[in-house]
């Protein structure tokens, strides 16, 4: 699916760098995408969905929830896992994508990605459609002068996909060590 490319370019370029695992919120073409990064750097790639969109596990770093990501964020403490990517695309709407993103963000590695769906939509036609009101969180994200937030309007179809970079200490994106003073 041609759909993800920029999540998997970004995401390919972070994951190398950093130790962690993925996570997804809202299965499908996505989790094909995540499986591939999750195979190719031996990642554990969790993803949850209330139904089963990807047939079966995808490969043997695939752990599948089939549940409610209410339910998936209470057990997530006992996975023992730390996140370097998390993709959010599940409930599209505001108050249940505001509660993933802050659980999924403290728990985020510094220097790790959060990437959410449906945060531009093209036209208030899009909203209605099934985008939600989720990009209600966007305006509130690109508010807040601690978040790192970066919007491609055109990212998988014209429903606009959000990237927040987590910073490492010292406002640094690199670990200690790794990167130079200019
Ligand atoms: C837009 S689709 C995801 C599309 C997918 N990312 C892809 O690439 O095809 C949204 C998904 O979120 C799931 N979903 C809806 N509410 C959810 C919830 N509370 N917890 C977990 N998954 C949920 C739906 O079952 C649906 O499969």
């Amino acid at each position: 699916m041609a759909h993800w490319p920029i999540m998997k370019s970004i995401a390919g370029f972070i994951i190398p760098k950093f130790e962690g695992c993925i996570v997804e919120i809202g299965a499908g073409h996505s989790s094909r995408v995540l499986n591939e990064l999750a195979v190719q750097f031996k990642r554990d790639f969790y993803s949850c969905d209330v139904i089963d969109r990807t047939n079966g596990k995808l490969s043997l770093y695939h752990h599948q929830k089939i549940m409610k990501s209410v339910d998936f964020m209470q057990e997530w403490d006992s996975y023992n896992e730390k996140p370097t990517i998390v993709f959010i695309d599940g409930t599209h709407k505001y108050d249940t994508t505001k509660l993933e993103f802050w659980f999924f963000y403290k728990r985020l590695v510094p220097g790790g990605a959060m990437f959410m769906h449906d945060m531009l939509p093209a036209s208030d036609g899009y909203i209605k459609r099934g985008c939600g009101d989720v990009y209600k969180l966007r305006l509130e994200l690109e508010k807040d002068p601690n978040i790192e937030i970066l919007t491609f309007p055109h990212a998988t179809v014209e429903f606009g996909m959000s990237v927040v970079f987590k910073k490492h200490r010292y406002n640094n994106y690199s670990p200690p060590g790794e990167h130079y003073d200019y």
